[in-house]
């Protein structure tokens, strides 16, 4: 443990996370009820996050009083600055009603928090209302200001404690990054040591020790994740690690051959091919409602993994590449603790009864994080940087009854889709693009003749998790060339239109 964030159940308490990590220092998340256990491994710095309550109310969340008696510097961010204000014998009063809003500071005095900005005196930042300070502690001073803030940043430079009223961890503080870095690095003095090289050689490891001899299976989707995790494990432990590879026959054009091609010819990773389509389409034929497919087919993904990896014999261990957000533990919208882990909806999911013990080498990292370790893991970039694509696959993006002929004209217009944003240029500032091919035909005219073929949808987001997603603004005459080219190049489409649909309230998928 070098950082401890305690989170007081802001919805931006990831990034603080990220930030840090950024600056090269390794940084953990833990609800702020719930710090015993991280305190005792004596984190060297530690952030209290922003958060929905009031101080002023008497049963909402507080620091524990340890935290400010370690010796260690603390920084307290919107919430955090409040609580850490009270706690310490200062006065803070109900504000009104809380809102985001953009905001100069200006600076008052010099700080070690601020080194490196502000050198006009005032710095853009993005403010959080809620309660306000009324008197700052004892040994505190006020080191910036806003129009509606006298404490905007507070610091008790000799016992290393600071507050800042806004949010350093987001992307509308533009040097907010330079601040948290201040902090661990200047402040803490916590020397840059956290980064892939070093993860990756501690990671083998810690593989090696935990596995033993043992054998492990991986269930490999394609996808970056499981990928990046196989290509870790099968450093540590060789030809100990068999990867099974379920091909749902719902995947993209060529996508099956890729992973084939790159983990038993490229990686010479001991590859169990399970070719299923048959099973899969079979058990959807005639079925139509988008819960009942995914179920059947989380259901066919655990009869086929289980099959072939028996065929592995005595495997104790299942690697998953499970990630950082997906193990975080949540605070509740009300401040009060919040016991629900967030579960991934993967089709890789596997029932208890397979009683295998669990290697996830990714449970610490985000999804950049993954992104740059399989980088330094020397997996193509191209594929590194892959958009996710879901477990239960096309399925998902043929609205309505599965065939084999659909699944070739969605497949088609896909491939025509992701060229043409490639070439574009686009591929890299966009989350997911794919196309949907729609339960719709429309009368359309080419040549002399007349159609009556299907509608295809084009959906691009950008987002950061997936969580929520803007759609994205493609100029109308990039749509243009990929409508005329989808209608020309694949029969079966005769029509093609834009999703201008954001997250919420629209999901990303159709289905
Ligand atoms: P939605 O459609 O819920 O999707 O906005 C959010 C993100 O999750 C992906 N997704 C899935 N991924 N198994 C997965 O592994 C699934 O069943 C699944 N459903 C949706 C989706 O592609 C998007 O990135």
């Amino acid at each position: 443990m070098t950082v401890l964030v305690l989170d007081f159940g802001s919805q931006v308490t990831q990034l603080i996370a990220r930030r840090v990590r950024e600056a090269g220092v390794y940084c953990e998340i833990v609800p702020y009820n719930k710090a015993d256990e991280a305190l005792a491994k004596k984190p060297r710095a530690i952030i209290l996050s922003g958060g929905p309550a009031s101080v002023t109310e008497s049963d909402t969340p507080r620091a524990p009083q340890r935290v400010f008696e370690m010796g260690v510097p603390v920084l307290g961010i919107c919430y955090g600055e409040m609580t850490m204000s009270a706690q310490l014998g200062g006065r803070v009063e109900a504000g009104h009603s809380r809102e985001f809003g953009r905001a100069d500071i200006h600076v008052q005095r010099p700080s070690r928090l601020l080194e490196g900005l502000a050198e006009s005196g005032s710095e853009p930042v993005w403010m959080s209302h809620g309660d306000k300070i009324v008197a700052i502690p004892e040994g505190f001073s006020v080191v910036a200001t806003s129009e509606s803030s006298p404490f905007a940043v507070i610091a008790d430079e000799a016992r290393r404690f600071y507050g800042v009223q806004f949010h350093p961890e987001v992307a509308h503080t533009p040097r907010g990054a330079t601040i948290l870095s201040n902090f661990v690095r200047g402040i803490a003095g916590i020397e840059p040591e956290w980064n892939m090289h070093a993860f990756r050689a501690a990671m083998v490891e810690k593989i090696r020790k935990q596995v033993g001899k043992a054998k492990v299976i991986c269930g490999l989707s394609g996808g970056v994740d499981s990928s990046v995790a196989a290509v870790l494990i099968h450093e540590a432990i060789g030809d100990q690690l068999t990867c099974i590879f379920v091909d749902t026959g719902l995947m993209r054009a060529g996508e099956a051959d890729e992973v084939v091609t790159l983990f038993r010819d490229h990686y010479n990773i001991p590859l169990i091919h399970a070719e299923a389509a048959d099973l899969f389409l079979g058990r959807l034929k005639g079925v139509s409602d988008p819960e009942q497919k995914r179920k059947i087919i989380g259901a066919a993904f655990i009869d086929v993994f289980d099959k072939e990896s028996h065929k592995v014999g005595g495997a104790e261990f299942l690697a998953q590449g499970t990630l950082y957000p997906d193990v975080i533990e949540s605070i509740s919208a009300t401040g009060g603790p919040s016991v629900t882990i967030k579960s991934h909806h993967n089709v890789g999911g596997l029932p208890a009864y397979m009683k295998m013990k669990l290697v996830e080498p990714l449970r610490e990292l985000f999804k950049d994080e993954v992104r740059a370790l399989g980088r330094e893991l020397g997996l193509p970039p191209a594929f590194v940087g892959r958009h996710p694509f879901p477990g239960p696959g096309l399925a998902i993006r043929i609205p309505g009854e599965i065939t084999e002929e659909k699944l070739e004209i969605l497949r088609k217009a896909d491939v025509i889709y992701l060229d043409e944003i490639r070439k574009a240029g686009l591929y890299d500032q966009i989350w997911q693009a794919f196309a949907v091919l729609l339960p719709v035909r429309t009368v359309g005219v080419m040549g002399d003749g007349r159609t009556y073929d299907h509608v295809c949808a084009l959906r691009a987001v950008t987002s950061s998790d997936g969580m929520t997603a803007d759609y994205y603004p493609f100029e109308h005459s990039f749509l243009g060339r990929v409508s005329t080219r989808i209608v020309n190049e694949v029969r079966g489409i005769n029509r093609v239109v834009y999703d201008v649909t954001s997250k919420p309230p629209g999901t990303i998928e159709w289905e």
